[in-house]
């Protein structure tokens, strides 16, 4: 393809590091769809005959279809997808498929058929983020009033309940797709035309081909069209936030499945046995949704380390572009698929939770807000307060609850019998009205308004 003035062919080393074919084959589809646009162009403009066109429209519909069928043997020798089916087109069609790479390079080719890639994948990912985030509503919905405990520090804070904590998930993924969009508009111009760095001199209309490939238009600065990798960038970075989001839902599933907390069951379908410990159920699932955030990462953080030494414009660097973001967009996608499942699946054990939600004090900010209010009592000094009677509680063995009135007014002599009426879980979460609070009339709302948005 480039042999003219080469009098010998590439060593076994240079053609096996340079090689491509091993894995942007997967590109096959969108480096159809621009050759096909790209060549229904040229024949408007006039740059090659209809009858080149309809050979050339010809024999890559017939490429398409051997490859879909698995009848296309890819050759390493021609490095790349762009050059394999190039080949074998001129093959099927003879002279009109060597008039196909007018006006363009494989420096634009690729760029294009990349920003079709990613956005395809991007359109794919969006979708399943949708429907992790109606699996989530889901549970909220049944779950708006069941009582678990809130922590921070991984210790018991407050009492929440499980659709509140759902709904968290919601605001995160909802903002994980709403980044896949904004890259995607970003995203979305064409850099065909660009040729190898400079443009070209034959009359392309590169507005057509955009168009033709659903491009909001062209890029314009033919340098920056085939230099630039920041949309893969982009959305390695959202997969990876996303990927972030899920592998935190994931630990969380890890420590709510083991026994000592009990909070939730994962069925036989999600869950994998011990070869060795016969009790053994396993949260396989929720452990590599985890694990695979750290292939996603790195995908990121290789592309960022690939991109930030290259002088413009192209360089063969940037090939490494591929394996990172088609992985990660593979990874990404299972782990959508597997967190919807597992949450379709997931049972909540209501009195594990409920019992849990009411350990470790967790409603001693409302025993010192009601000192605030019915006492009048400045904050601080209710803390401190407070905190004396937790001491107290902790040395009896009892809860807060669990402390007699004479008891607390030890403590402080004010205090009133009405001060039970807050310290159960169910009244704490119930208190909580605040705007995006935990309150079961709030996650009630939330929940209704994510239901109104996902229909
Ligand atoms: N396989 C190459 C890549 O992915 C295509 C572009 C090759 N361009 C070149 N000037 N050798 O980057």
């Amino acid at each position: 393809m480039w042999g003219g003035r080469y009098a010998e062919g590439p060593s076994a080393i240079m053609a096996e590091i340079n090689a491509s074919i091993g894995f942007d084959r997967k590109m096959w589809r969108q480096d159809i769809r621009g050759s096909l646009a790209h060549a229904r162009m040229l024949a408007q403009v006039g740059i090659i005959t209809a009858e080149d066109l309809a050979a050339i429209e010809r024999g890559l519909e017939q490429i398409g279809q051997d490859i879909a069928a698995g009848n296309f043997a890819f050759d390493s020798t021609l490095e790349d997808i762009h050059l394999n089916i190039e080949a074998r087109l001129t093959e099927r069609i003879g002279e009109a498929g060597k008039r196909l790479h007018t006006g363009r390079s494989r420096n634009d080719q690729v760029a294009t058929d990349m920003r079709l890639w990613v956005r395809d994948a991007m359109d794919g990912l969006a979708g399943q983020i949708e429907d992790c985030m109606r699996a989530f509503v889901g549970v909220a919905a049944a779950h708006t009033a069941t009582l678990m405990p809130g922590f921070t520090h991984l210790q018991p804070a407050q009492p929440t309940t499980l659709g509140h904590h759902m709904m968290a998930y919601v605001e995160m993924l909802s903002r994980d797709l709403s980044r896949m969009r904004d890259a995607r508009n970003r995203l979305n111009e064409c850099p065909l035309g660009a040729a190898a760095l400079c443009g070209t001199g034959f009359p392309i209309d590169r507005h057509a081909t955009a168009a033709a490939l659903g491009f909001a238009g062209p890029t314009r600065n033919s340098l920056d069209s085939v230099a630039s990798r920041d949309f893969a960038l982009e959305f390695l970075a959202a997969c990876a936030i996303c990927a972030t989001h899920l592998s935190r839902f994931a630990e969380e599933l890890v420590i709510w499945t083991n026994p000592s907390f009990g909070f939730v069951k994962l069925g036989d379908g999600m869950t994998t046995g011990s070869s060795i410990m016969p009790q053994k159920r396993n949260p396989d699932a929720a452990e590599l949704v985890r694990g695979k955030t750290g292939r996603i990462n790195g995908a990121l953080v290789g592309l960022l380390t690939v991109m930030k030494g290259l002088a413009l414009t192209y360089a063969k660097d940037m090939q490494e572009d591929k394996e990172g973001v088609f992985d990660a967009a593979e990874s990404l996608a299972l782990c959508l698929a597997a967190t919807a499942a597992m949450l379709r699946d997931m049972k909540p054990n209501l009195n594990r939770m409920a019992e849990a939600a009411g350990a470790g004090f967790s409603t001693a900010t409302d025993l010192a807000d009601w000192l605030v209010r019915e006492l009048k009592m400045p904050f601080r000094d209710a803390h401190h307060v407070t905190g004396r009677l937790v001491a107290q509680a902790e040395a009896m063995g009892v809860d807060l609850a669990g402390l007699t009135l004479r008891e607390m007014q030890a403590v402080e002599p004010r205090m009133t019998e009405s001060v039970f009426g807050v310290l159960t879980p169910a009244a704490s979460a119930a208190s909580r009205t605040s705007f995006g609070g935990t309150a079961p009339v709030n996650v009630a709302m939330m929940v209704q308004y994510w239901q109104e948005k996902l229909a």
